[in-house]
Parts: structure tokens; sequence; C-alpha cells
């Protein structure tokens, strides 16, 4: 049994940490990183048809997972089935370290449809994108013209599920999930499509530099898309707000017309 000295021990330890601005339990033990062989930046394990090819090269001809997702997504005649088909996807690896699918919020049909990038810690807790302060920080943009997702926005990401320590997606993962964002965008059939920040407009656009793009408007699907700092990004830059306003007013303008 832990005495109470190793408790008092233990505590302080933690919260010694979280001070250091740990906010997550990642492992059991202490990796000592100096001690690993150098392999170069950690990526994250995506199933590539060449890395099934390296295991499996029988199978690896059928095992393309973007084409699968292709299929998974075209069967889909609602967005019900979507959600379902997104659910039954077995090959991204960030499916198994999530807790919640992040299907959508909002308003089914409505004419904004807003693309993020992932979920966070918030939306994965609670199986809804842009929860968190970020998400706060959204609902008070949209509500200063006067729209919101309990009546006139539809809200989604380019990625379902939490990318590890909310790490920037991997291109093979956005390349997988693309042709469900495609099909979740034909089947919601927004007039506008708004991208937050860079992972959403390389995803939709196929390019970032979202300091050169906002407030251009581009088009994708066959609609025009307007690429918009994203809201984490406006929390640490207060400034860039009144970038963003311009664009919100510019939306707001196109929806009058
Ligand atoms: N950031 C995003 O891009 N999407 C979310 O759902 C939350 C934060």
């Amino acid at each position: 049994m832990e005495s109470v000295s190793d408790f008092y021990a233990d505590r302080a330890l933690l919260e010694w940490q979280i001070e250091l601005g740990v906010t997550e339990a990642i492992g059991d033990a202490p990796v000592d990183r100096y001690a690993l062989p150098e392999t170069g930046p950690a990526k994250r394990k995506v199933a590539t048809p060449a890395a099934s090819a390296a295991v499996e090269p029988a199978a690896a001809a059928q095992s393309d997972p973007v084409q699968e997702a292709k299929i998974a997504a075209q069967s889909a005649g609602s967005l019900e089935d979507l959600q379902q088909a997104l659910g039954a996807f077995e090959l991204c690896e960030l499916k198994k370290g999530a807790r919640n699918l992040v299907f959508s919020d909002g308003v089914p049909g409505a004419r904004v449809m807003i693309i993020g990038e992932a979920p966070g810690r918030d939306e994965d807790r609670e199986g809804r994108p842009f929860v968190g302060r970020a998400g706060q920080l959204l609902d008070r943009m949209l509500a200063a013209i006067e729209l919101s997702r309990a009546e006139n926005v539809y809200i989604t990401n380019v990625l379902p599920w939490r990318p590890p320590q909310n790490c920037d997606p991997q291109p093979e993962e956005i390349a997988m999930m693309f042709p469900f964002l495609e099909r979740h965008v034909a089947l919601a059939k927004p007039e506008f499509i708004i991208c937050m920040g860079n992972i959403s407009c390389l995803s939709v656009l196929g390019k970032k530099g979202i300091t050169r793009m906002r407030g251009n408007w581009e088009q994708a699907f066959g609609l025009p898309v307007l690429p918009m700092f994203h809201p984490t990004y406006l929390l640490g830059t207060p400034s860039a707000k009144r970038e963003a306003w311009a664009d919100l007013l510019d939306l707001s303008a196109k929806l009058k017309l």
C-alpha cells in the first residue's frame, strides 16, 4: 500500500508537472528521448498502399486507403449514412486514439458550412466540433453577423478524430479523409464554405498560406470558399481579429445579396 509520504511526494510531482504545462498522461513510464536512436521527426503510422505492400504484398493492391475511403463515402446517401460510414472506417490510425467520432454540429442544409481542422481535447470528449475555447470564440464571431450553429450554420472538420497531442494532421491523413469531406459537402449542400485555417485550406483548396489567402474568395466543390484565420490563431493573436472581422462582414454581405 502507498504510504502517506509517497502520496504527498507523488502529488507534489504531479503539481510540478502541471505547472510545467503537462496536460495529459500518455504513458506509464517516462521515455528518455536522448537515449533513443535518431530517426528524424516522429511521424504517426498511417496506412498507405506502399506501407502495406512492405508487409503484405498480395493484399496491398486492393488496400489503398484513399480508394477505400472513396468507396465508403460514395455509398453514403445521407448525412446519417456518411456518419455511419465514417464510424465503420478502420484505416485511419487516429480513430484508435480517439474517444469519439466528431462528425458535425449545426444545421444540415444551412447556407454556410464551416470546415475546421480537427477535434481537440474538448471536442473529442463531447463528440462535437468547436466546443472548446476556439469554438466559443467562433460562436461569438458568428453571432456578430447574426449567424449561429443553432439556426443557420453547419460545422465540420477535415479530420473527424483527434490527432494525438493535437499535432498537425499528416498529409496522408488529410488525403485519406478527403473523400468523406467531399461527400459531406455534397450531402450538406451549403451555398458558401468557410475554411478555417491552413489545414482546412490545404484539404479543400490544395494549398496553404492563410495570411495571404484569407479574405480572398476561391472555388472548390463548385462553391465559393472563403479562407479565414482559425479561431485558435485569433486567440493567440488578437491583432488579427481586425482581418477576421473584415472577412465576416464580407460573408455577411454575400449572404444578403
Ligand atoms: N479546432 C478545429 O479546427 N476544430 C475543432 O473542432 C476544434 C478546434
